[in-house]
């Protein structure tokens, strides 16, 4: 779909021009601009969908086979949404014993003017769980889910994608025999030659989570599987799987919130439910040192009335690593009405008295910064 032999041997031409020109080197990179709309699109352009919160559909509910099972997730399409133009994708992943649509009320993006761009998957994990916690089903690969679900998806749904150039994102088995030859016949370096190719268009999403959602949020961006994504979200995340800083070697934009009298996944870390877990002060830290090496500094803003952020910069990526403390707060996803799924039922967290601030917009903004072409990679 990406790299048929029409297209990659007008990229060969293109190289060989440039080769003779001689007028390509490194420093002729595009600038990384960011942009949403793209020319290219998914599978599932042409395809409608009725507008609202769907897990179901005429053949009953939602789901894919993936690693021999059903799994079920559900959709909230924009009231906007237009078979004809690409669209951006949330994956929003709930909590340990909830439901995706109980995330759906929970972190509420359809509340929001500025999710009205975005198609939004909530995965329903196995059991209502999912992997990393030793509470979880054994031997569930939810990071398999995830990239069949996003494949599925990306079929179903006109889907944004980005030009992205880099190494890792060769797999066409087209490519690479070219790319070899190519490598051959020029001293250029891979990046220049997705630079004259115009790179590889591909889909992506943003990826938000909530307790073990946010948790698992967090997995999948220290795995491959998260390099479909271009940046992650997670309130009250239960970090079972990132307890120290060399257990990741990824870069990724990250946005977390947490509240310091959070007694499910306590923000000091210790024996959770499911496994230790780490002081969530220093996994933002670590966190702030992958994306902006060793000595990285923090921003810190002082208190903007119950709650603070902490944020970390460096050369191109402003702000790629942000964490929001909350002094009052429990185990929520912050909501700024006191009306949302924890506001509502996790009474015990203080959910519904602290509406210091409203995260929702906080993680929309945010995403909204980020996509393949500008966000880190690694
Ligand atoms: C479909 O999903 C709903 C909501 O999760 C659930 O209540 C219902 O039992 C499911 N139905 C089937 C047939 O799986
Ligand atoms: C979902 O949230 C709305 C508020 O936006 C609330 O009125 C409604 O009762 C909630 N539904 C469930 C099932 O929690
Ligand atoms: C990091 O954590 C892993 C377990 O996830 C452990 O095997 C490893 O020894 C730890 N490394 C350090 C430096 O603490
Ligand atoms: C980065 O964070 C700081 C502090 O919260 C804020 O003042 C600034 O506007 C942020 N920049 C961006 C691009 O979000
Ligand atoms: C941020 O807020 C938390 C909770 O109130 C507090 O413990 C922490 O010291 C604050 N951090 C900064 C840098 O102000």
């Amino acid at each position: 779909m990406l790299t048929t032999p029409a297209r990659t041997l007008s990229g060969v031409l293109a190289v060989l021009a440039a080769v003779a020109s001689a007028a390509a080197t490194p420093d002729s990179l595009p600038p990384q601009q960011h942009s949403h709309r793209t020319t290219s699109a998914s599978a599932g352009c042409g395809k409608s969908h009725k507008p609202g919160y769907h897990y179901y559909n005429e053949h009953g509910n939602f789901s894919i086979i993936s690693g021999g099972l059903s799994r079920y997730y559900s959709v909230q399409v924009p009231v906007a949404y237009d078979a004809s133009e690409t669209h951006a994708l949330i994956f929003d992943y709930h909590g340990n014993s909830d439901t995706s649509t109980e995330q759906h009320n929970n972190s509420q993006y359809y509340n929001y003017a500025a999710s009205q761009d975005y198609v939004v998957i909530y995965p329903q994990g196995l059991d209502r769980h999912w992997e990393g916690p030793t509470y979880a089903v054994a031997g569930i690969d939810d990071l398999q889910f995830t990239t069949d679900l996003l494949a599925h998806v990306q079929a179903q749904y006109c889907i944004d994608s980005d030009r992205v150039y880099g190494k890792y994102q060769v797999q066409s088995v087209y490519m690479r025999p070219l790319l070899t030859v190519m490598q051959y016949v020029s001293s250029f370096s891979e990046t220049v030659w997705w630079d004259i190719t115009q790179g590889l268009h591909l889909t992506f999403g943003q990826a938000s989570g909530k307790s073990n959602g946010g948790g698992f949020v967090d997995t999948l961006a220290c795995s491959d599987h998260g390099d479909s994504f271009a940046a992650f979200a997670m309130a009250s995340a239960a970090l079972y799987t990132d307890v120290n800083r060399t257990d990741c070697s990824k870069k990724h934009a990250i946005i977390e919130s947490h509240g310091d009298q959070d007694t499910v996944i306590p923000y000091r870390g210790g024996q959770g439910s499911g496994g230790p877990l780490p002081n969530v002060g220093e996994w933002v830290s670590w966190w702030g040192e992958r994306n902006c090496g060793e000595d990285a500094e923090a921003q810190t803003s002082g208190d903007l009335g119950g709650y603070n952020i902490t944020s970390y910069s460096c050369s191109g990526f402003e702000n790629v690593t942000q964490h929001y403390h909350f002094a009052q707060l429990g185990h929520c996803w912050p909501n700024g009405f006191g009306d949302n799924y924890d506001a509502v039922h996790l009474t015990s967290q203080h959910c519904s008295e602290v509406r210091v601030l409203d995260y929702t917009p906080v993680v929309l903004d945010f995403f909204g910064r980020w996509d393949l072409k500008c966000a880190p990679k690694k």
